[in-house]
């Protein structure tokens, strides 16, 4: 049985209070706490074992590099990736969208070309294919949504075609909570002859993930949001693709030899790892995982489904309030508006009773100018969450609804 206590009981900021109020935590789609066991593994070793990687023979650096590729197996085998060396640490989601546009833009993409993202992307999943397509002369297209959030299949078919290089598209939208069939976008985008780039930041944490099914040619998500540290992420890339992409950036550890006139680079992964890496944020990660598969990832989908079901339902028993975001598959959180209340007042509102939501544009400004609006509210929720919370927070909204509205 899904035991919700005992999880939250790993968790030492779920413990706190905030303005005398037990913290109700329901941003996690823009971080999510971390268990102890994250914590401590990182204090371990930092306190205990800290050396570098890849560069030395000593004891304390074979024994740090051992364990920084002991976690790019975990997390091969948590997307059930075929390699590891398809694994490449990059600082987050971010960091891994800019290194696979300018990447592969350099090896496949030229003058006329086109990228197609869709209506619902992230920042992160907009700008680097524009400075790509300012770069290289192509052209960045987008894939429509209808009024819930859902994406035009049939529209996404036709904007195929044989100059279409590359598909950008979220798997689950930050703003909106639209689980898009992502199967489905592979397959139309191959059959084109185009690769498909996933943006999983928001499905990492939430949905067992299996990229051979999925058959993407590119998967990115952040440590941070799946209960690790922050500043490391993955960029998950099909090994015949990775190695005709040229490298990000040049330094260290990058290179098999290096002279004035000419420099040979290494095999994949470390071709795209130049630098002293993120060390101990590697390990930390590794132990998220851990964390989070012992729970299962099937239950933590089936628990925040829950979680949603529950707290959609009774939100839309409120008729001041109205959800953005109305697909019929969703991720774990609600986006929101609330009549005559301005989301920056709900959110501080709501933080007065200990309640943590994200209110603004959620790094979807093209999406707020789709609904004609400056901001919305968010509740995303983790699985840590439970429906007490969803109730104390579902008599706050009341409340807003009754001091707030102009
Ligand atoms: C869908 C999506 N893409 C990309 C990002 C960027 O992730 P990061 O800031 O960890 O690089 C986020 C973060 O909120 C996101 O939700």
């Amino acid at each position: 049985m899904f035991d919700v206590q005992k999880i939250r009981k790993d968790f030492p900021m779920l413990a706190k209070t905030m303005h005398g109020k037990p913290l109700i935590y329901f941003d996690s789609a823009a971080t999510a706490q971390k268990p102890n066991s994250v914590i401590d593994c990182m204090a371990d070793f930092y306190r205990n074992h800290y050396g570098t990687v890849h560069r030395a023979v000593y004891e304390l650096a074979l024994n740090s590099t051992e364990r920084y590729q002991q976690s790019r197996k975990k997390i091969k085998a948590f997307l059930n990736a075929a390699n590891d060396e398809e694994i490449i640490f990059t600082r987050g989601t971010t960091e891994s969208i800019n290194m696979a546009a300018y990447s592969f833009g350099k090896a496949f993409v030229k003058k006329g070309d086109e990228i197609l993202i869709s209506a619902m992307e992230h920042h992160s999943n907009i700008v680097p294919w524009q400075i790509l397509c300012e770069d290289r002369g192509a052209v960045l297209k987008v894939i429509p949504m209808n009024q819930k959030g859902e994406l035009l299949i049939e529209e996404y078919q036709e904007l195929l075609n044989p100059r279409t290089r590359l598909v950008a598209v979220a798997h689950i939208s930050n703003s909106l909570g639209t689980l898009n069939p992502i199967k489905e976008i592979v397959q139309m985008a191959h059959a084109a002859g185009a690769k498909v780039l996933v943006d999983g930041a928001q499905s990492t944490p939430h949905l067992p993930i299996d990229v051979i099914d999925l058959d993407c040619d590119f998967f990115v998500f952040s440590g941070h949001k799946l209960m690790g540290p922050t500043g490391i992420g993955i960029l998950y890339g099909k090994k015949e693709i990775l190695n005709q992409m040229p490298p990000y950036q040049g330094g260290g550890d990058m290179i098999e030899s290096v002279s004035f006139t000419k420099t040979t680079y290494n095999t994949l992964p470390l071709k795209f790892e130049a630098g002293t890496p993120m060390i101990a944020e590697v390990i930390g990660l590794g132990e998220a995982i851990d964390y989070v598969q012992a729970i299962g990832m099937d239950a933590i989908h089936r628990w925040e489904s829950e979680l949603l079901s529950y707290a959609t339902f009774q939100m839309k028993e409120l008729p001041e309030l109205k959800i953005i975001g109305e697909a019929s598959q969703k991720g774990a959180l609600i986006s929101y508006i609330i009549e005559g209340v301005h989301p920056l007042d709900l959110g501080t509102f709501l933080d007065l009773k200990g309640i943590a939501i994200r209110t603004g544009h959620h790094c979807a400004q093209p999406v707020m100018q789709f609904f004609n609006i400056p901001a919305t509210a968010r509740a995303s929720f983790g699985c840590y969450n439970t429906k007490e919370e969803i109730d104390t927070f579902i008599i706050s909204l009341k409340n807003a609804i009754q001091l707030l509205k102009s």
